[in-house]
């Protein structure tokens, strides 16, 4: 693996378009990488797509669940010297729908 490449990396959003991509990413570059989203069948898809990963199931604005997490990738991969945030939404910004 290139040295401009981590080797432990957790993706949160994992089952979206960003997070899944992050993640194919990094693991075709060489990392482990943890999984994590709420989409439990979503994480199953990603699992297939991104060979040696770990998925978590959780919540990213429940502490109780990222620290589960964390805990997971300790154990299972390292410590994680890479993390993509890429669990959200997209939906209207109250800027786009003020004024006029
Ligand atoms: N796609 C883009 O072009 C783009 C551009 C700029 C910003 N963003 C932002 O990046 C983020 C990801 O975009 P995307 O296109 O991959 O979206 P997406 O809807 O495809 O994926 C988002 C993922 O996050 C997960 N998720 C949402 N809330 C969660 C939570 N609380 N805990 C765990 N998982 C959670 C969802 O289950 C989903 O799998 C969004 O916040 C979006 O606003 C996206």
């Amino acid at each position: 693996m290139s040295d401009r490449f981590t080797e432990i990396a957790a993706v949160t959003g994992a089952a979206g378009a960003l997070g899944r991509a992050s993640a194919v990413g990094l693991a075709h570059e060489g990392a482990k990488v943890l999984l994590f989203d709420r989409d439990e069948a979503g994480l199953k898809a990603d699992r297939r797509a991104v060979p040696g990963s770990v998925p978590v199931v959780g919540d990213a604005t429940k502490p109780a669940d990222v620290e589960r997490a964390a805990a997971v990738a300790r154990k299972q991969l390292g410590p994680v010297e890479l993390l993509v945030a890429a669990a959200g939404m997209v939906g209207p910004s109250k800027i786009r729908h003020r004024g006029r």
